[in-house]
């Protein structure tokens, strides 16, 4: 057997300790699979006193000088599982440009500034692999960067955040309200202390920035993606989906597009949408990824699994470690960034989209012209209307009546445009509920 591929762990959290775990366990498996064996070096961690409890490793790794590890020189592969842009992004850098292959599963780096760490991979002759980074447990990155390479992606719609996802499950199966499921996604271990990059999208808009870079062959950043998270989304607005037979989850939305002048464009979102029950991403339920792509030759397809978690996010990491190992001792490196696309990304208002409106308007002759009015006004094509009276129920509410308009698609700004001049209408009372719809009702 040849002499063993090391390895710098950068962080030993929740990913990094199963991480060590699993290399533990697995050891003989990965060396006769890699055909030399791995090796940890060192862990660089914040804390050296921590309890790791029985973590199966030599105390002695432990280090706190995360950059004095990557620079030995009996570092090979570097694995960065901290998070976070600094100092993550200098050391990667340092690592790459060195030609120490790196696997990270560091979604907030890539999509904040993936093009640093691809540059510096480039320049060091180092592999760059990030599967943890998107979908926790699901291969997904490596099947969009390698076997999907023959094809052409013309869109990618995925749940790519299990704590939203817990959370909309547990409001439509329980009737419960925004800051009671969160609640429980808290007391279960979902949500973070600090939810906000999950609850507010963040997170799941990072993952689209790398799920849209892949799939178009084109360098998007977070800063490129529309982002709305669930924090608006009410229980009022979950039972309006339900009555059409849909059910609400948090998309990413990578699509590709053209624009007035008929030249090629993505456009990339983070939003809460109805999907009809029908829809293979509506029975995605508790804190469960998925993502369906759809290509030019292959058609649909779709990926399912746990997207978070110690175990699963350390499975694709080892994944990534044995990608690189292989290719350290076969001399080879994988392919480097293919942005060669570089499709312009379009903004928000020019996205092609659905609405759900729910009105509450007055019941008197005339109303509906009025609304129907306005979505001509802004070139808005209404695809069902339906009317009862306001609460419903046969007596509803005396004179006031529930309006339920689904549209066709338009460009997000007519339909934005249109819920505003709606709010300003004299005949209608309030705006109970906008959403959009994906997926056809
Ligand atoms: P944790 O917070 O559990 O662990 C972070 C680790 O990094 C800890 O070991 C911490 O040290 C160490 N660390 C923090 N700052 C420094 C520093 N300045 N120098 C050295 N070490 C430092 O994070 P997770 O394991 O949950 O996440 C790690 C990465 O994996 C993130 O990029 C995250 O987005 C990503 N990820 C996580 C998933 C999950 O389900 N948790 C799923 C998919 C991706 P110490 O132990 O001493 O505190
Ligand atoms: N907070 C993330 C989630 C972890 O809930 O999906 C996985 O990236």
């Amino acid at each position: 057997m040849t002499s063993p591929v090391r390895l710098a762990l950068l962080g030993c959290g929740t990913v990094g300790s199963d991480v060590v775990r699993l290399l533990h366990e697995q050891s003989a498996d990965l060396a006769a699979r890699i055909g030399a064996p791995l090796e940890i070096a060192g862990i660089a961690v914040r804390r050296l006193g921590r309890d790791r409890g029985d973590l199966p490793v030599d105390p002695g790794l432990f280090t706190t000088d995360a950059l004095g590890l990557i620079k030995r020189d009996d570092v090979d592969v570097v694995v960065e599982v901290v998070g976070g842009i600094e100092p993550a992004r200098g050391w990667l850098v340092e690592a790459l440009r060195a030609g120490k292959s790196v696997v990270t599963a560091n979604k907030a780096l890539l999509a904040e500034d993936g093009a640093t760490l691809h540059d510096a991979a480039a320049e060091g002759g180092a592999d760059l692999y990030y599967e943890a980074s998107v979908a926790g447990a699901i291969p997904l990155l490596r099947p969009l960067r390698e076997s999907l390479h023959g094809d052409r992606i013309n869109r990618v719609t995925g749940i790519v955040n299990g704590t939203t996802n817990f959370i909309l499950s547990a409001m439509d199966a329980t009737g419960a309200g925004f800051a009671e499921a969160l609640e429980e996604a808290t007391e279960l271990g979902y949500a973070e202390a600090d939810p906000t990059a999950d609850v507010e999208g963040f997170d799941a808009a990072a993952k689209a920035a790398i799920l849209a870079s892949l799939a178009f062959h084109t360098r998007v950043s977070a800063a490129d993606v529309h982002r709305e998270g669930i924090t608006e989304v009410t229980s009022a607005d979950v039972a309006s989906a339900k009555s059409m037979g849909c059910t609400i989850k948090l998309l990413c939305i990578a699509a590709r597009g053209t624009d007035a002048t008929g030249r090629e464009t993505v456009s990339v979102r983070v939003h809460p949408a109805m999907i009809p029950l029908t829809h293979p991403l509506a029975s995605v339920g508790d804190a469960f990824n998925a993502v369906f792509v759809e290509a030019e030759a292959a058609g649909q397809l779709m990926f399912y699994g746990r997207g978070a978690g110690g175990a699963p996010t350390a499975s694709a990491v080892l994944g990534d470690v044995v990608a690189v190992a292989r290719n350290r001792l076969a001399g080879v490196h994988a392919a480097s960034e293919s942005a060669y696309a570089d499709l312009p990304v379009r903004p928000m208002g020019e996205a092609l989209t659905r609405y759900h409106i729910s009105l509450d308007v007055t019941d008197r002759p005339g109303v509906l012209a009025a609304v129907a009015g306005v979505f001509a006004r802004h070139d808005v094509s209404i695809a069902t209307v339906r009317q009862g009276p306001a609460g419903g129920g046969a007596a509803g509410r005396g004179d006031d009546a529930d309006l339920v308009i689904v549209t066709h698609v338009a460009p997000d700004a007519a339909l934005a445009a249109t819920v505003g001049e709606l709010r300003g209408l004299d005949i209608v009372r309030s705006v109970a509920s906008v959403l959009r719809v994906e997926g056809g009702l």
